[in-house]
């Protein structure tokens, strides 16, 4: 199948009406769009995107009139919303109708409708008879498209038709707000933010994960994610060569890297927001092993920054397998901003390296603010990290590679990465390595 990249309004809305997925513009991403009173229609944009069929879809319409037409009665709460931020990046659950088909909204008493502001797609609303069923234009837990481009990245092929309306200007989804037993939830931060609802509502908005998914926190659902593991939170990202660098804003003193990424050079939130998804996939498409992305402030836009890139990331452990002295481990330890240490060892390497036992490692490691914790039965380790992990970012795994006092590495590793968890190693030079199960560990400079 051709896919024609155009910004001919009249061509989109003939493939909608005669059934077909067509790829369209809106100001925060581009959307996979389908007729939305079209099951059939429907279906196919889940298929294109591989997404479960339990995670429901969001109705574009042109205006909240047209909500009226589809017999969907609005609470006086999303009316004051949509009259301040209709056409706009917010989408608001409301009571389902009849006429919506039950595949847009996965069986759930509520629909999630949104008005979009970008022209073309307005053009185009006004062409079609029907609703517009989209979800982001990428395949499901990939990075959102912000341009023809990536979009024709995922789906050239697979799709007719990509309607050109040029960069989206947000570059992030449109928040997402509901009711809920009298309480107003924030089910996902977005191009809206948070205080501009709380303004009009007059009341704190609850926060919420619109997923239905119950996960426990060694399987959280990703999202947004790029191929490679991304690594965020850092205050300052390392200095790695094998891996590309995203700053925030732009670094004091920029390394000489050759992959090196400021997402505002202006330090603005609009800024960030608009670049974060073409600079992913621009990471992406470099020959590094991982991204490091700095940590944004949680406040107005950035809180949905934040969001997407805590979603984005892997759930990364270092691990660290070799004896070294003090002053070495804790540049390391620095280096990788390591926030607590889980202890595998099932003895301490105290005679050759006093400072590794147990008692002064934890004492050193608190003089630094590192958390420490001794967990030395295999069997054992997944709870004590789960717990961690809700509490630290940075965990560092440490074992041993000396004979008497080893770790299981290897099942170790495995067992890790079943659970989803990303392990890098730390080489003692100071590196980070992609650890794979694959590969085997003999031989391995010590
Ligand atoms: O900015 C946006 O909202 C973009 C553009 C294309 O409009 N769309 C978008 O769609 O981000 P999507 O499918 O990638 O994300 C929609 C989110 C999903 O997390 C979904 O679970 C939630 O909205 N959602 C949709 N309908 C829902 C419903 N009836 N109840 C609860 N959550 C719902
Ligand atoms: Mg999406």
């Amino acid at each position: 199948m051709e896919t024609v990249v155009s910004s001919a309004v009249d061509q989109a809305a003939a493939l909608l009406s005669a059934g077909q997925v067509v790829a369209i513009p809106t100001e925060t991403v581009y959307g996979l769009a389908a007729n939305a009173l079209d099951e059939a229609a429907v279906q196919k944009v889940f298929q294109l995107k591989q997404r479960p069929l339990s995670d429901p879809l969001i109705v574009h319409v042109r205006d909240s009139e047209a909500l009226a037409n589809l017999g969907i009665e609005v609470p006086y709460w999303a009316v004051q919303l949509m009259e301040k931020f209709w056409p706009g990046p917010l989408t608001l659950l409301v009571p389902r109708s009849e006429r919506i088909p039950s595949v847009v909204t996965a069986g759930l008493p509520r629909v999630a409708v949104r008005a979009p502001a970008h022209p073309l797609l307005q053009a185009l609303l006004e062409k079609v008879p029907f609703p517009l069923a989209a979800p982001s234009a990428n395949p499901f837990g990939r990075t959102s498209p912000t341009t023809p481009a990536h979009v024709y990245a995922y789906f050239a092929g697979q799709i007719p038709f990509i309607l050109d309306g040029g960069p989206c200007l947000h570059g992030l989804e449109s928040t997402i707000v509901g009711e809920e037993e009298g309480r107003f939830v924030l089910y996902r931060p977005g191009a809206v933010p948070r205080e501009a609802l709380e303004e009009v509502l007059g009341e704190r908005l609850v926060v919420r994960s619109s997923s239905s998914v119950p996960h426990s926190p060694g399987q959280f659902p990703r999202h947004y994610a790029p191929t490679k593991p991304l690594l965020y939170g850092w205050e300052t990202p390392p200095d790695e060569p094998s891996a590309s660098l995203v700053y925030f804003t732009p670094p004091a003193q920029p390394p000489d890297h050759p992959y090196l990424h400021v997402l505002s050079p202006s330090g603005r939130f609009e800024e960030a927001a608009a670049r974060l998804y073409d600079t992913i996939l621009r990471c992406q498409a470099e020959p590094t092993d991982f991204i490091l992305v700095q940590r944004l402030p949680v406040t107005g836009l950035g809180e949905a920054v934040h969001d997407r890139l805590r979603r984005a990331a892997a759930q990364a452990l270092f691990l660290f397998n070799h004896p070294l002295e003090w002053a070495a481990l804790a540049h390391l330890l620095r280096r990788y901003e390591i926030q607590a240490l889980l202890d595998l060892r099932r003895q301490t390497m105290s005679r050759r390296y006093p400072h590794l036992a147990q008692g002064p490692l934890q004492k050193w490691l608190a003089e630094m603010g590192i958390f420490y914790e001794w967990q030395p039965a295999m069997n054992r380790i997944l709870s004590p990290l789960q717990r961690l992990r809700r509490e630290y970012a940075h965990i560092a795994l440490f074992c041993a590679d000396t004979e008497a006092h080893k770790c299981a590495l290897q099942e170790l590793v495995a067992r890790l990465e079943s659970e989803g968890y990303t392990l890098l190693r730390v080489a003692p030079e100071g590196r980070l390595y992609l650890h794979q199960v694959s590969a085997s560990l003999r031989g391995e400079p010590t």
